[in-house]
């Protein structure tokens, strides 16, 4: 039964131990699922940190999972390229990736395009405009707060972590406001595979991926010819950088922009619930002291690692940890694990929001892919929370969330809460 229950989190774990070191797979989306993944990397930590699989879903791929060597392939662009692709894609979803016309945003590239790309957006990020952008996110956060049922069951995921990060995605990209929740459904379309979330089938997927970039053809169209404005879709349109790239190149970047700025954060938001409900020692803690608040989001971004792994693709043969990493082949971090090295993070798997370096956490990354928007997160949530403690003494989780399926996106689907009363 995969269900996350105590029975199935012990037999995955007495098979993480006890397979050959050789048959450990750690790419396995429904253990993540069912929050079931933890002692693979456990395992592999201790008896092969630099390890190799070669899986019938995916094909073969190196998986490094202790923090220095994680850190010594993110900062070594030369070696480990990100421009064959920066997730563990199934052999089945290359094939379908095939069929038609592709397209490549800046995180799947290397120097130059991928600096004077990125260049290209980061002004969205730049302290001025999160200092412009921090009352907005204010006022969004109260209302979405204040419209919360008290003492009824609603799920979290739903009327908070989606509604706001949607708001924000939407005036970053100055989307119209009142369809926002489609960037949210796309999201979801795109990093789903058919059979879970909203993705029926892979020809629902292609629909809907279509959907999207017509929409966004639409939004590029009407800019293009329009004086610059201060928005993702006017930037990529009039940079000399991107504005002569493909209209694929263009798609491809959106999708980047869509994921990157509403999942990981969206599942943050869930997780800094989860894990104070998992620690009621620690929620005393930040009610009796809310400057707490800002290292309480970093732990919890260390402690959720919203996206658990990065790819990349060796461009010479390379020796890693007495291993020799081919030319060619896939390389996986995984900073899901990296973050819970004992020898690097004291006290690894619990969550302590008074941490003594609470921003040492590798769930941005390192080197030039580093998280462009890792500022607006953190501050998404250190808003959010500044809103919630005055308002609500308590946030009940009532069950255990439903996890997403996927070994790349971290995060949850639904989580049920209760608040009891308001302050
Ligand atoms: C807690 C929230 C977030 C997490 C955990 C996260 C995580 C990451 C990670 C792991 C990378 C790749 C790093 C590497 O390869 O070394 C990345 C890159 C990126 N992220 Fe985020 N991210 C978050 C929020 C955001 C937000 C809010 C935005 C958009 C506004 C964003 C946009 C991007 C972009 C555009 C890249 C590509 C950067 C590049 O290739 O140079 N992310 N993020």
């Amino acid at each position: 039964m995969d269900d996350g229950s105590l029975d199935f989190k012990a037999a995955a774990a007495a098979q993480a131990w006890s397979l050959p070191i050789e048959a450990v797979n750690p790419a396995q989306a429904h253990l993540f699922a069912a929050d079931a993944f933890w002692p693979i990397f456990e395992r592999l930590r201790k008896d092969d940190p630099v390890h190799f699989y070669d899986s019938d879903t995916y094909g073969p791929y190196w998986s490094i999972t202790k923090w220095d060597d994680i850190m010594a392939v993110d900062s070594n662009h030369q070696v480990f390229s990100s421009a064959d692709g920066i997730v563990l894609q199934t052999l089945e979803s290359k094939i379908e990736q095939e069929k038609r016309p592709r397209g490549s945003s800046f995180i799947a590239m290397d120097p130059p395009q991928h600096d004077v790309q990125r260049k290209t957006v980061s002004p969205v990020v730049a302290p001025s405009n999160l200092a412009a952008l921090t009352p907005l996110i204010r006022e969004r956060a109260g209302e979405i707060l204040d419209g919360l049922p008290i003492g009824e069951e609603f799920d979290w995921v739903e009327h908070v972590s989606k509604e706001l990060t949607a708001m924000t995605l939407a005036t970053l990209f100055d989307f119209p406001q009142e369809d926002r929740r489609l960037l949210t459904h796309w999201s979801d379309m795109f990093t789903n595979a058919p059979g879970h979330g909203p993705a029926k089938s892979w020809e629902h997927k292609r629909e809907q991926a279509d959907a999207c970039f017509a929409r966004f053809t639409e939004l590029w169209n009407e800019r293009v010819n329009a004086p610059p404005k201060f928005d993702l879709v006017s930037m990529l349109a009039h940079s000399p950088e991107t504005r002569n790239l493909p209209m694929v190149d263009f798609h491809s970047n959106v999708v980047l922009l869509i994921i990157g700025g509403n999942d990981t954060t969206r599942n943050t938001i869930s997780g800094s619930v989860y894990a104070l409900n998992k620690n009621p020692g620690e929620y005393d803690k930040l009610r009796a002291n809310p400057a707490l608040i800002p290292a309480m989001v970093s732990e919890t971004i260390r402690w959720q690692t919203p996206l658990a792994h990065m790819r990349r693709t060796a461009t010479q043969d390379y020796e890693l940890g007495g291993k020799t990493i081919k030319k060619g082949d896939k390389v996986l971090m995984w900073y899901v694990s990296g973050n819970r090295d004992e020898e690097v993070i004291e006290n690894p798997n619990a969550y302590i929001i008074d941490r003594e370096r609470p921003r040492q956490h590798m769930s941005f990354g390192f080197g030039i892919h580093r998280c462009v928007g890792n500022r607006l997160a953190e501050l998404q949530l250190k808003i959010l929370w500044e809103e919630i403690l005055p308002r609500f003494p308590q946030i009940k989780v009532v069950e255990e969330p439903r996890r997403v399926h996927s070994n790349f996106v971290k995060g949850y689907e639904q989580m049920k809460v209760i608040i009891p009363a308001r302050n």
